[in-house]
């Protein structure tokens, strides 16, 4: 092999992330034709059909560059949270936001908290940085340990990341429990609250980012289009935060990231609020589906506010396996720091009743 090229220090400190696998992988691999795909989150229903029109009529125009300031975009945005344009930064997709923020923020030797397990990006990025994960173990019911959390603040200390609902585990934060943590923490510190899944949050848990960001707090607020509006493919995500950070995160954006095609489709299902709705409320349905049969198959899950659950498998890498074989695309725990789980993302009725089916075969094959 020739001589290497020389890298950053950090970079040799880096894991590939592992997204769940591709349905053209599984049928490639496995030689199947129907594969059902419960592995990333992804809609239960696909994208919104108006997104899907709007996209069509914005395909002859891929001649031309996007729009790099996303007037449209942020303007529809501004509208439907109702707060001023200059609040809003747009990413390919919500780990686009989580980059610049790192980018911005962590200089070499910065510590920033997270629990664990949580999304597993925030360490790929803070690592890049030159910064330091200082990783907090959730509680024995998989919520954050705030206490934990708040006492691992020091001098060192740049930025805390809070996921809520928490990926993998479905779990919230408890607005009254996230203020107190706030209470006297140093200014210097800045918080991410990812909440790639709020719109799923069935409980009344009270937490939203946003009046945070309006009492000047130095916090932002992440959202997507990946899941409640179904556009993961495409790539769309959106941070909240000060005017004054919102610069800075543009400051340090990648020039046109967002594609023409990304903001006409975004824009189109913001505004169609129906098949909104419909893919929050078949999460909830079917969770509720999903928890029944669980209990009457004797296998027991995790509760969850996100459109996503976990479900107890002592050797969750053997039934990931086989379920590939059986067409059937989940995610072992052991990629996600939480072995003897298997995470499963909350699908359409007919899909729940292929994993259903696939996962008692395995389960009664897999049992010694
Ligand atoms: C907690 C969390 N945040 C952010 C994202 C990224 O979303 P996006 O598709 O907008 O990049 C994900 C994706 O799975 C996620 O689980």
């Amino acid at each position: 092999m020739g001589k290497q090229p020389r890298t950053r220090p950090e970079i040799s400190l880096l894991k590939r992330y592992i997204p769940g696998k591709p349905i053209e992988e599984v049928a490639r691999e496995q030689g199947l034709i129907r594969i059902v795909k419960l592995a990333s989150n992804e809609n239960p229903i696909g994208p919104s059909p108006k997104a899907v029109q709007a996209l069509r009529g914005a395909i002859d125009n891929v001649h031309l560059y996007p729009d790099d300031g996303q007037f449209s975009l942020k303007k529809a945005l501004s509208v439907y949270h109702q707060l001023d344009e200059s609040h809003f930064v747009i990413g390919n997709g919500a780990v686009e936001i989580i980059r610049m923020i790192m980018e911005v923020f962590i200089e070499s030797g910065d510590e920033v908290i997270a629990a664990v397990p949580s999304f597993a990006i925030y360490k790929q990025d803070v690592v890049q940085m030159g910064g330091k994960l200082v990783e907090i173990p959730l509680d024995e019911t998989f919520h954050y340990d705030l206490k934990n959390m708040r006492n691992a603040v020091n001098s060192k200390t740049r930025m805390v990341i809070f996921c809520s609902p928490n990926n993998p585990t479905g779990t919230t934060i408890k607005k009254e429990a996230f203020e107190k943590f706030l209470q006297g923490l140093p200014s210097r510190v800045f918080i991410v609250l990812d909440e790639a899944y709020s719109d799923f949050v069935e409980e009344n848990n009270g937490l939203n980012g946003i009046p945070y960001v309006l009492e000047n707090y130095p916090l932002i607020s992440l959202r997507t289009f990946s899941k409640a509006y179904g556009l993961a493919g495409i790539r769309v995500g959106y941070g909240i935060t000060s005017s004054e950070t919102a610069f800075y995160l543009n400051q340090v954006r990648v020039l046109f990231n967002v594609s023409s095609l990304a903001q006409t489709a975004a824009a189109a299902a913001l505004a169609d609020r129906e098949h909104y709705q419909k893919s929050r409320e078949i999460v909830w349905r079917e969770k509720s589906f999903l928890y029944s049969e669980f209990r009457k198959l004797g296998i027991e899950y995790t509760e969850t506010q996100s459109n996503f659950l976990l479900v107890k498998i002592k050797n969750d890498l053997d039934v990931f396996q086989s379920l590939l074989r059986e067409g059937v695309i989940v995610r072992p725990g052991s990629q996600l720091s939480m072995p003897g789980w298997v995470r499963i993302t909350i699908g359409k009725h007919e899909d729940n009743l292929i994993l259903l089916h696939a996962l008692e075969k395995v389960l009664q094959q897999c049992r010694i």
